[in-house]
């Protein structure tokens, strides 16, 4: 059936012929388009009127008048190939999810949830390959400024860049003191009493340093800066073994017990930001830089309150 089907509709080259002639209204306008020779056009039409068992259009002087028949070929074929455009368009987007890689430049701080983002992500498109960079924002921003990833994950979206943007979860900076610590015992503290205790800073380019050299900038206050330290977890062993205080967003407390670590109440924090996947204005995203985006920006967020039980 399907071959008796195939042998009277011609095949797919006649039929975008047929429709090349059929919606330019004449043999050289189609040659024009298709880039084939008129007596090309001329027999392939021919065959296909052959095919069909019918004619397709009769010459009026210099116009071509379709027929019933050459008409409801030439509409089907439309449809047909139209078909085979969504097929490939689908198909390719299969092949991209099935075997591309995805790229993320988070910064240090997004290092805590981005993975229990990528968890079910990776498990609904097990071909896909994920490269996960973890730098600080200022190495993020080089990274975007060599076009090296599909997304870019910031607190702060830095302005100069030319880039799109799309708001994930709040990011709070918390000021934290080893349990014991006197100003763990005080209801709340001012700034200017934080700001005597020895205070422990991310390095220069980090995205947290950033923020809380702006937050002290605003309200004119110093901190007393005792040590630079470019990793949170080592400020955070040196809180516990009590060399001083330091502000650190919260979610580098949010999962492991970290004990011994409490989180003080001062003047003006937490310091209010919102995470962000960002991606470059003129770059095209892939196949499957578009579903993580979809993913992100549908389920990411419920994910989220779940992994971090907010
Ligand atoms: P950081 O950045 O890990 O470089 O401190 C976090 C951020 O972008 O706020």
């Amino acid at each position: 059936m399907a071959s008796r089907l195939h042998a009277h509709i011609g095949t797919f080259r006649q039929l975008e012929i047929l429709l090349a002639v059929y919606e330019t209204g004449s043999i050289k306008a189609a040659s024009e388009k298709l880039f084939l020779t008129q007596p090309t056009i001329s027999m392939q039409l021919k065959k296909l009127t052959e095919a069909i068992g019918l004619p397709i259009y009769q010459q009026i002087g210099r116009k071509l008048k379709f027929t019933d028949a050459g008409i409801v070929t030439a509409q089907t074929a439309k449809q047909i190939l139209q078909s085979c455009e969504n097929l490939d368009m689908q198909l390719s987007n299969l092949k991209g999810l099935s075997s591309g890689t995805l790229r993320i430049a988070s910064a240090t701080t997004a290092k805590y949830f981005i993975p229990h983002l990528l968890g079910p992500f990776c498990q609904r498109y097990p071909g896909i390959d994920i490269q996960f960079t973890v730098a600080n924002r200022q190495t993020v921003i080089e990274r975007f400024e060599q076009s090296l990833d599909d997304f870019y994950v910031f607190s702060y979206v830095p302005e100069h860049l030319d880039l799109q943007a799309t708001e994930f979860m709040p990011n709070d900076l918390v000021a934290i003191a080893k349990a014991g610590h006197p100003l763990t015992q005080e209801q709340s503290v001012s700034l200017e009493r934080f700001c005597q205790e020895d205070f422990l800073i991310r390095e220069q380019g980090s995205g947290t340093r950033y923020s809380t050299e702006s937050f002290f900038r605003q309200q004119g206050c110093q901190p007393n800066i005792k040590m630079t330290i470019a990793s949170n977890e080592a400020i955070i062993h040196s809180v516990l073994s009590g060399l001083g205080v330091s502000i650190l967003s919260a979610h580098t407390l949010a999962f492991g017990e970290i004990y011994g670590v409490e989180v003080l109440t001062v003047e003006g924090l937490p310091i209010q930001s919102n995470w962000s996947f960002s991606w470059a204005k003129n770059q095209q995203l892939s196949p499957i830089a578009k579903v993580f985006l979809d993913y992100v920006e549908h389920e990411g967020k419920e994910m989220m309150h779940k992994a971090l039980a907010l």
